[in-house]
């Protein structure tokens, strides 16, 4: 990269901007480190050149990149109230509705606070025997020297454990075409995040926004069915069940300053189902082919994970 092609840090308005790219991202389309859907050269490019904090637009948006741990904590938990969410965040408010990854504040406190006491430590405790379970049988399904696709393999166990705590099943047909579901739109996802104005044109027959519609359609049919499932119990039923759709079709929002009581509406519970279970199953499963992945380029840190299983 050549000098003329970034800017030191400067006062820009009212803001003080970091140093960063000095033209708009489509201008570098030729460098190795921009390819479309591929951001992950272009933060290794950012973070080489520039370090901790670098600026970029692109479509308009001027985007501050942060590379830094510290500073990430001072923005996601010390100064969180200072900053809202993101346009790429929001536009999934298309699926997601006001869930919690979608909301801001007052929605999303509201949202917290209701399901807070579903993700309590001891809840959380409770889940550990059905996914250690699940863990161990696919284990045993594997024999020594068996080649298989990890992803494929970590993908289906963190299904299966998201469907016994999210929704107390199996995986049955109907978790299946909800995880089918989710992937194409996830598989869609960047078409849906740079598609300008999307929101307005959600009705019109574009194969992308169709294909989307669909699935959506689909998602919906089967999460309210589920939801409808859970209201049909009584209270103690659903107490007993334990799973967080459970926890959350009877959870009370018992600090609501417009009313003590207050649960979800059967919308809220949509999004917030949906939410989890986006937020919890594919990120799961990348997390987990890449560790067994890393671990096996670095037998010095299998020994000592080994280690620390046999001392427990
Ligand atoms: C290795 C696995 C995981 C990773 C890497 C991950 C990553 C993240 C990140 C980066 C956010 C912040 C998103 C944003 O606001 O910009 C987030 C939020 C969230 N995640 Fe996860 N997550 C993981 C597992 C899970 C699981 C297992 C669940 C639930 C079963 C979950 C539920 C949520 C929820 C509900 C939020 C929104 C929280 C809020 O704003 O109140 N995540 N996750």
């Amino acid at each position: 990269m050549s000098d003329g092609d970034y800017v030191a840090a400067k006062d820009e308005g009212e803001w003080r901007l970091p140093p960063g790219l000095r033209k708009a991202l489509p201008f570098y389309a030729r460098r190795a480190w921009v390819s479309f859907g591929q951001p992950i050269p272009l933060f290794e490019h950012l973070h080489k050149t520039f370090g901790k904090i670098a600026h970029y637009r692109f479509m308009g948006t001027l985007i501050v990149f942060v590379n830094d741990p510290e500073w990430i904590q001072e923005i996601l938990v010390n100064q969180a109230p200072s900053f809202i969410k993101e346009r790429t965040l929001k536009r999934m408010k298309i699926l997601l509705g006001e869930g919690l990854i979608t909301s801001d504040d007052p929605i999303h406190m509201r949202q917290r606070r209701i399901a807070a006491p579903a993700f309590h430590r001891q809840r959380i405790a409770g889940y550990a025997g059905q996914i250690v379970e699940s863990a161990a049988a696919t284990r045993d399904s594997w024999t020594d020297g068996e080649e298989f696709d990890v992803a494929e393999a970590m993908m289906q166990l963190s299904l299966r454990i998201v469907a016994r705590t999210l929704f107390d099943t199996e995986v049955t047909a109907e978790v299946l075409s909800v995880a089918d579901e989710v992937d194409t739109i996830m598989g869609l996802y960047n078409f849906l995040v740079a598609f300008p104005k999307l929101e307005s044109v959600l009705h019109w027959p574009i194969p992308g926004v169709v294909k989307f519609r669909r699935a959506r359609a689909r998602l919906n049919v089967i999460v309210e069915r589920m939801i409808a499932s859970r209201r049909a119990l009584s209270r103690e039923d659903l107490e007993s069940r334990g799973d967080l759709l459970s926890e959350l079709v009877a959870a009370r929002d018992e600090a609501a300053s417009e009313g003590p009581g207050e649960g979800m509406t059967d919308e809220q519970l949509r999004d917030e189902m949906l939410t989890i279970f986006l937020a919890g199953y594919e990120t799961v499963a990348n997390a987990l082919s890449w560790t067994w992945y890393l671990l096996s380029q670095n037998p010095e840190a299998v020994g000592r994970l080994r280690w620390r299983i046999i001392r427990g």
